[in-house]
């Protein structure tokens, strides 16, 4: 099979079209034929190797998949060749590929309602959201930080969903877009500082990072929570929690719950086929990008 790999870290150049064998599904696990894949801030990040999570190159990044189930591994009764599914990939062996093995219990039914470009667009960034999100409830105020970038404006969809009050940082050009999610409030924080506007947030969800956590438990209530999905060092607050995503199909089940009745949608600013993966990952790095890239295989 084909699939995107590098020898080294460094730049966008350093991606490269491989020839690999189609991997095999352990116990467990699921192999799954890729329709749509999608580019995550933490797989430029990689590529560089500005983290090392995967090791030593040679990888294959890629954590997000929506495909079909191309043969279940042993023990594997939840998936059959055939069905449409969608979920999170870990490890070396990502989905930037032809194919891609990923355990079953990270996979669910893809949303029936999204075609496989959208769908790969939420694994990773709806999960994130969804899990920091987990305990917000209707009426409470959040802010949220990077609300346009790929995680943020899944974010600012679900605090609505849970009934929450939504004010959301973005640059002026995002304002209409974020509205149209449903975020109550938006402060262009290229004029406004969020911190010098706001107090009283029950909850900040930070994807930003650098000197956005210490500014932001400023605004929080004594008994508010800052979710950083970002900062590097932990701040030492009882009110900061430092946010990973977990894997799990039971959340992507609920989650293309949402998709289906059209409260969750999200928003894919481009599809690139993965033979131009170079260029999506330096319009990712840009840290511009509104809503999510999307990448397809070469057949796709
Ligand atoms: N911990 C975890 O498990 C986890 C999981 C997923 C992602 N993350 C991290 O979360 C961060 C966000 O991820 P992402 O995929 O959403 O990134 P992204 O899609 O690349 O974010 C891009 C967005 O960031 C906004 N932005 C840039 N600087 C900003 C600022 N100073 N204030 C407000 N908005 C700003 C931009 O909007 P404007 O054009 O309006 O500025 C742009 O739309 C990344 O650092 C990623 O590594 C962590």
């Amino acid at each position: 099979m084909k699939a995107i790999s590098q020898r080294s870290v460094g730049g966008p150049d350093v991606l490269e079209t491989v020839e690999l064998p189609v991997p095999r599904p352990a116990p467990g696990e699921v192999l799954v034929r890729v329709a749509a894949t999608s580019v995550n801030a933490a797989d430029w990040k990689l590529r560089a190797g500005l983290i090392d999570k995967l090791g030593a190159p040679p990888f294959t990044l890629g954590f997000d998949v929506s495909g079909v189930v191309s043969e279940p591994g042993p023990g594997v009764t939840e998936f059959a060749a055939g069905d449409e599914v969608y979920g999170m990939v870990l490890g070396r062996s990502g989905a930037y590929a032809e194919y891609v093995v990923a355990q079953a219990d990270h996979l669910a039914p893809k949303p029936r309602t999204l075609p496989h470009t959208a769908a790969a667009a939420l694994p990773t960034a709806a999960l994130t959201a969804w899990q920091a999100l987990a305990e917000l409830t209707a009426g409470q105020r959040i802010l949220v930080h990077a609300a346009a970038g790929g995680v943020g404006h899944l974010a600012v969809q679900l605090a609505k969903a849970r009934g929450a009050h939504v004010i959301a940082t973005a640059r002026a050009v995002n304002h209409d877009f974020l509205s149209g999610l449903g975020a109550d409030e938006l402060i262009d924080y290229t004029t406004t500082a969020f911190d010098s506007v706001l107090t009283d947030m029950d909850v900040v969800f930070d994807l930003v990072g650098d000197d956005y956590a210490p500014r932001s438990l400023t605004v929080l209530r004594p008994d508010g929570r800052l979710i950083d999905a970002q900062g590097e060092e932990p701040l030492d607050d009882p009110r900061y929690f430092r946010h990973y995503v977990t894997p799990s199909g039971a959340d992507l089940r609920e989650i293309a719950a949402l998709a289906d009745a059209g409260r969750l949608r999200p928003a894919v600013t481009r599809v690139f086929p993965l033979s131009e993966v170079a260029a999506a990952h330096e319009l990712g790095e840009s840290g511009r990008v509104r809503g999510k890239l999307v990448l397809v295989p070469w057949a796709a």
